[in-house]
């Protein structure tokens, strides 16, 4: 084990630092156009208004925009609208820097290549598109949705099942997707879907079963990423692209916390966190820091971090899936750390980048002794979980896109040692990815299923087992998950929180249940979008929502009403209704 040099509490921000990085930093107050970098905003367009520039950037933008943005930037289905909205509202830089830069996981491609002079003709353009609606206050600053968001008609017809939309998610209903519901590739199209952040409209809330109640524990947090409750029940939660570790202490009466500090400050993109050893008594707090895993003194009550980092060992990184849960066995012996994969369905065979990705890794505590424990899965850097009665552990994960709108469940799975589940040949047992054809015939056969699939797309992020006595008997040690949703399905489907039920016998039956619901405007709007999700020492459920940037608390507060909503479960999913 290499014990590093680096003092937890020296702020990245001083060293030679990526914009990216920088802009991440900002809180949601002062939030930048899709988090462009500070300097961009002086950035000046020196063609501003300038009636010859503007009418070259219309011919440029029905060259390269308009398939997408539509007419005058009108926006077409989900594709967001230019002439109204933040386009309108945010700086000329800012909107010049998202040009070249993009969101191309979000469909949006970047246009680097254009020349300088372009871009700026194009940005000339779109700005003097500015209509009456254009200068509405951004959404997310005053909390509630802009009058300029127009709401998006979904004429999709209703989804079949198994698979279902946002539209008829609900708390309490069971689905089931089997290994035989899976669609030929390209039944339809990739989407392009990125979801437009909006603040929570007006009597919006999370929804959750009968019986259950949601609060609002905290929120003005900067990117909430993965919450973890320490052995004495206080929460860290990491802000990933802030660097750094919040923790909170406490639930009052009315839901809030009693004190929130802050850990440690100044790391990379801190993701998992685990405590070690396992146990009441931990010594250390584990980090998952993207490109290594760290570690800091801690000890239960630590509210600060009492000394620097140490550096245990470094990750496969780079390009692609960048959060490293973190989890040890039950006995202490061994860490398991999930890498996600660098790209999409890039073949390792060919591709350096791939090493020792898309794969759980296992380590000796002190970082020594590496091995793929698991491989073939794209993506479980964003939850692990021991299963605390059988040891076992789990995780959940995100499978790839590209191949339409019901192709590849997502899924949540005991891990089997050396197991392999597919990616990038092939996925969900035997089916083979048609990008990789003929490739690895071998691996056929050994290719597991998954215990529990959830909808394609639905971005399974962070797992836990319930163990706490708040919630009826029934959920004793079932697993609640947050599905952030994504961006490659027709219609969006997730931006929930989930149960798997275990029935008390440790074992998925392959059922999961709309738990909480209520986070999707329409088919072009979110106003949240859950990541973390841990238990709190009072048996509440505390859910982190990077959307909304805050912590929701889901308790049960109605006795009365747990058998009715139990059984009507059990009605709903063996009813099979069209409006599913
Ligand atoms: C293939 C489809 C596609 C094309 C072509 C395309 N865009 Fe986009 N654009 C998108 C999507 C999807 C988003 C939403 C991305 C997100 O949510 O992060 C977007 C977002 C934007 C935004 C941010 C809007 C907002 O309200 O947040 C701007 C500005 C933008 N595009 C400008 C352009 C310009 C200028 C061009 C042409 C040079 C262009 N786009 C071409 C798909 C496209």
């Amino acid at each position: 084990m290499k014990v590093g040099a680096r003092p937890y509490f020296l702020a990245v921000a001083v060293c030679a630092v990526p914009w990216i990085l920088l802009a991440s930093r900002l809180t949601a107050q002062d939030a930048h156009f899709h988090n462009a970098p500070p300097p961009s905003y002086q950035l000046k367009n020196p063609y501003a208004g300038q009636p010859a520039a503007v009418a070259a950037g219309s011919r440029l933008y029905a060259m390269n925009c308009g398939s997408c943005h539509g007419i005058a930037g009108r926006g077409t289905g989900n594709i967001p609208s230019l002439s109204q909205g933040p386009t309108q509202s945010a700086p000329d830089g800012e909107v010049f820097w998202f040009i070249t830069t993009g969101s191309v996981n979000n469909g949006m491609p970047s246009w680097g290549s254009l020349p300088e002079q372009k871009r700026w003709q194009i940005v000339a353009y779109l700005k003097s598109l500015k209509n009456s609606y254009g200068t509405q206050k951004s959404a997310q600053k005053t909390g509630s949705a802009p009058a300029s968001m127009k709401p998006i008609k979904t004429n999709a017809p209703p989804p079949q099942p198994p698979y279902t939309d946002f539209r008829f998610e609900q708390p309490g209903k069971v689905r089931k997707i089997t290994a035989q519901d899976l669609p030929a590739p390209y039944v339809t199209e990739s989407a392009s879907n990125g979801p437009q952040l909006v603040g929570r409209p007006q009597g919006a809330w999370p929804q959750a079963p009968a019986g259950f109640s949601v609060q609002q524990y905290t929120t003005g947090l900067d990117n909430p990423r993965l919450i973890r409750t320490a052995p004495n029940g206080d929460f860290f939660l990491a802000e990933s692209s802030a660097g750094k570790i919040r923790v909170f202490r406490g639930i009052t009466g009315d839901g809030k916390p009693e004190h929130a500090g802050v850990f440690a400050t100044g790391l990379k993109q801190p993701y998992g966190i685990a405590f070690y050893p396992p146990g009441d008594n931990p010594q250390w707090m584990y980090v998952g820091d993207t490109d290594s895993v760290i570690r800091f003194p801690y000890q239960n009550g630590d509210l600060k971090a009492s000394g620097p980092t140490q550096h245990i060992v470094d990750l496969p990184h780079g390009a692609g899936h960048w959060t490293r849960d973190v989890q040890f066995t039950s006995d202490g012996k061994k860490m398991f750390v999930a890498v996600g994969s660098a790209s999409n369905v890039d073949d390792p065979d060919t591709t350096p980048d791939e090493k020792n990705r898309a794969d759980i890794l296992e380590f000796n505590p002190d970082g020594s002794g590496m091995r793929v424990y698991a491989y073939g899965i794209r993506n479980a850097g964003a939850g692990l979980a021991i299963n605390p009665k059988t040891g076992e552990l789990w995780c959940s994960v995100n499978e790839r896109d590209g191949l339409g709108d019901n192709l590849v469940p997502d899924y949540i799975t005991h891990v089997e040692e050396s197991g392999f589940y597919g990616w990038p040949w092939w996925y969900i047992g035997s089916h083979q990815d048609p990008r990789h054809e003929g490739k690895h015939p071998e691996l056929r056969d050994k290719v597991l299923v998954p215990d529990v699939l959830l909808q394609p797309h639905n971005a399974s992020l962070e797992m836990t087992f319930y163990g706490g006595t708040q919630f009826p008997a029934e959920y004793q040690g079932d697993i609640f998950a947050s599905e952030h949703g994504s961006w490659n399905r027709s219609v969006r489907a997730g931006y929930e929180v989930i149960r798997v039920p275990l029935h008390q016998t440790g074992r998925a039956s392959g059922e999961y249940e709309d738990f909480v619901t209520g986070f999707v405007v329409d088919n072009g709007h979110v106003w949240g979008r859950p990541v973390g999700i841990s238990v709190a020492h009072d048996g509440s459920l505390l859910v982190s929502d990077d959307g909304s940037n805050s912590i929701w608390r889901i308790s049960y507060t109605d006795s009365d009403t747990s058998k009715s909503a139990s059984a009507r479960n059990h009605a709903n999913h063996s009813t099979k209704s069209v409006s599913e």
